[in-house]
This record gives C-alpha cells, structure tokens and sequence, in this order.
C-alpha cells in the first residue's frame, strides 16, 4: 500500500503541531491555513508560537522535503484530511463557536472524492461528527472523528506519542479504521492504546477527559479555600491523598487554578451542550468547576493587596503571563488576569521568558518587560503567576539581592518556602499558612 498524503487544514497550536509530527514520519504532507503570515512563517520553518522542539521538527520535515505550507486548497490533492480549527467559545454564550469547523468542512467538499478520509481533530460538542458526516459522505469521501488530547508545551511528544488513539467512525466502517491505522502504524507498533468506537463516544471521551482535568484541579482548589480557612497546608494534603493510586498526585496542584485555549472553554461548551440535549442536571457541577477556577483568581489579587497595603504601597513584580510554563499562550490566562486586575489599581511590572509579545497584544496598557531583573527592580511585592523554570529555580538569597521585595506571593505552589524565608522573605502561598521570614521568626521565638 502507498503512503496516504495528509493534508492538515488549522494551522493553530494543534494544526500546526500536527503537519509537521505526519511529515517527520515520512508522510507527504501539506498544512492549509487562512492566515498568510502563519503560513509564511511556518514554511520559513518558525512556528508563529513558542512550543518547545516545533521548529526543529519543522525544519526538519521542510529539508526532508515531506512538508509545505499553502493558504490555498485548490492545488492540494490528499487521501487523508485533517481538520484541525479552533473551536473557541461564543461570544456571549457558554457554547463552542463552530464556524470555523463548518468552514474548514465545507471548504474541503470540492476537492474530496471516493477513498478520502477527512478526520476531525477539533474539539466539539457531540452530535458534531454525525451532521458533518452527512456533508462528506455526499462527495464519496468518509469521515472519522479523531480527537487530540496534546498538551502545550509537550505537543510535539504528545502528537508522536500519545498515551492513546480514539477513533470514531460509522458503525463497521473498517476502511476509515485502516485509514487511519496506515497513518499512525509507527505509533500503533509502539502498543499504544487503541479504541475504536462510534462518533458520539469520541467526541464525548475528549471532553469527559478535559472536564475530568479542570474537576480535578478545582477539587483541590476548593479544598485550598478550606485549608485557609483553617490553617491547614493543602500542599502537604494533595501529596498525602495523592499517595492513594486511585486518586493520584497529578493535575492535584493548586494555585489560581486553569486556564488556557482548552479546559474553560471546553468544560464551558461541554455543560451548554448537555443542557442542549436536555440532559440539564448532568453537568451542573461544571458550574461550580468554572466558579472555583475564578475565585483562585480573585484569592491571588486579594492576597497581593493585602501584602501591598501592609507594605505600605509599592510595585508589584508580576512573575509569568503564560497560562502554564513551556507556552507563550495567553488565552484565558490566570496570570494575566490576576496582572491586569492589579494593574487597574496599582504599579505593575510584569515579566514572562516567552508570553510579553502576546501578553503585551492582549493587554497594552499593562506594563511588560524583557527581563527579571527589571520587572524586580522596584517592586516592593513579587507575585508568581506561571511557573517557569527560571523562576522555581531562582536563589532567594541572589533575589534578595536584586530587589528591595521581602515578600513573594506563590500563586502556584512551586517555591520552596525555607529557602524563600530564610532568605529574608515574607512567603504567602495560596492554601498554605503564610511563612515570616526565618530572622524575624528566630527573633520572635527568641524573644519570647
Ligand atoms: C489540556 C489537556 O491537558 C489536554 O489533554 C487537552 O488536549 C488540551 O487541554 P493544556 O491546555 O495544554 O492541555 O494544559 P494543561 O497542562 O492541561 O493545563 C491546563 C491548566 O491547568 C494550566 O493553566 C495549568 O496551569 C493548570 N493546572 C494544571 C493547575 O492549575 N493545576 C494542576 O495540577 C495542573
């Protein structure tokens, strides 16, 4: 059998990712996307975003000769068809917007035959598939429902290899399985999980997979809220439950919560459509999910205007912008929105190793800088919002040294607060007790 020829149409986080994973198999491949410049700079082998090894992967499949990039269909001829868009939420409405899928679809329509095989990776309300099918199956071609689980930051070795492979497809469809098997048979060799099963479940597995993830840090968000309320240490809490195999010590760290192109869109889209299809109570608690997640938020701007008011004023050094470290995205980012909240009020200098340029697009009246030490330099409080390598590796004491701040506040748990106090640091940590620096507490104790 012949290499099948993939095209990928979205060249976003997800798309993009994609293309260049299919053609440093050895596939023949082409990514289509409406956006020139993305598709300039993604040909010039530079992602128009910061994901760690694209570019070399990138490169890579552009001098092998297996990848390009075009705006336009029209000369692309394919057997397999990727459709990789966004799928953001409305504006105004809880639901996920579907144009650009329904686009994407209906621009493929002229060009697909008998012995195609479009396969939709986007994340979408189910029932999805079944209408789109519908519009594919009338050009002879089939269609498959595919989702992708990668993480940013990890995507290049999410897309190589994955912890599992679902597929959906109609009922018996064993020439879209083969498809698709021919696509990733160097993954398949590897044992990894395969499933396959019909368009509801695969669309309804990649959200359930998202809702679980968000249910879960705000579990333990919501938790956190009950350890300040009590003194109690919700850090040293998730490592002790997390202990319990069932449970699990992942995605069990809390801080001011998720955020991102993904889980709060898709928990969001998730509940609308099970109301949709009247399943109203099902999906309530994703409410309360989405509530907690924001009230982390709100938690980290308090705590950083307590610290500043009993400082008596003063900048805040805004460490991360980034909804997580590894990325340069700033959709829905805690980070941000705790900045931006602060900086409606207070001095604001804010600094992230790869989010300023997006951060900075989003947000132009928020102060950005291109480096620690200037964001440090006349802060009086530093708040920690992405949690890079950078800054969990940062010396308190070599910090202590650059700012005049004796207090950091950890909105994601990641600092170890001995060091921080003793080297003079006031540390606030969100669900933990608050830790005075170790002179002033030896001197209390002393003096006691
Ligand atoms: C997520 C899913 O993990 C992935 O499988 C899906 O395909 C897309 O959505 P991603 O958005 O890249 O991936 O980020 P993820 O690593 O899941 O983190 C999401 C958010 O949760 C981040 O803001 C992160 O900081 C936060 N988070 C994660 C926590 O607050 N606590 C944790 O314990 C884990």
């Amino acid at each position: 059998m012949t290499a099948p020829r993939i095209a990928v149409v979205g060249c976003g986080y997800l798309g993009a990712v994609h293309a260049a994973g299919m053609a440093s198999l050895g596939f023949d491949t082409v990514g289509i996307d409406v956006d020139a410049s993305k598709v300039e700079a993604l040909a010039a082998g530079s992602a128009p975003f910061f994901e760690p090894g694209l570019d070399a992967m990138l490169r890579g499949a552009i001098d092998a000769g297996t990848l390009r990039f075009t705006t336009d269909a029209a000369g692309v001829d394919a057997d397999v068809w990727f459709v990789c868009v966004g799928t953001p939420q409305q504006p105004g409405s809880n639901a996920a917007d579907l144009t650009f899928v329904d686009a994407a679809v209906e621009a493929l329509v002229p060009h697909l035959r008998e012995g195609m095989l479009v396969v939709g990776k986007s994340t979408v309300p189910v029932g999805t598939a079944e209408r789109l099918a519908s519009v594919v199956e009338q050009t002879g071609a089939r269609l498959a429902w595919n989702p992708e689980f990668l993480r940013e930051g990890l995507a290049v070795t999410d897309t190589l290899a994955p912890d599992r492979l679902v597929y959906g497809v109609r009922h018996g469809d064993d020439v879209a399985v083969a498809a698709l098997d021919a696509v990733y048979a160097s993954i398949l060799e590897r044992d990894t999980p395969r499933i396959v099963t019909d368009f509801a479940t695969a669309e309804l597995v990649k959200v359930s997979a998202n809702a679980f993830l968000a249910t879960k840090i705000s579990f333990i968000n919501a938790i956190a809220e009950v350890a300040e309320a009590s003194g109690a240490d919700v850090v040293q809490l998730a490592d002790a439950i997390g202990i319990d195999a069932r449970i699990g010590r992942r995605f069990l760290n809390s801080g001011i919560g998720f955020g991102g192109g993904c889980l709060p869109k898709d928990i969001r889209a998730f509940r609308a459509r099970s109301i949709e299809l009247g399943a109203d109570e099902a999906l309530g608690f994703l409410d309360e999910v989405d509530r907690v997640n924001q009230r982390r938020r709100d938690r980290m701007v308090a705590l950083v205007e307590r610290e500043l008011a009993a400082a008596g004023g003063g900048a805040v050094a805004m460490l991360g912008l980034a909804f997580k470290p590894d990325s340069d995205d700033v959709r829905d980012s805690a980070a941000l929105e705790v900045a931006m909240r602060l900086a409606a009020s207070h001095d604001v200098v804010a600094y992230d190793p790869e989010a300023g340029a997006p951060a900075a697009r989003r947000a132009p009246e928020l102060g950005i800088v291109a480096s620690l030490d200037a964001a440090l330099a006349d802060a009086t409080v530093i708040a920690l919002g992405t949690e890079w390598r950078e800054f969990r590796d940062l010396d308190p004491a070599d910090v202590a040294t650059r700012t005049a701040a004796r207090v950091v506040v950890d909105g994601r748990n990641v600092l170890d607060r001995d060091a921080w106090s003793a080297a003079g640091f006031r540390v606030v940590a969100i669900g933990r007790p608050d830790r005075d620096p170790a002179t002033t507490a030896s001197h209390q104790e002393a003096s006691a």
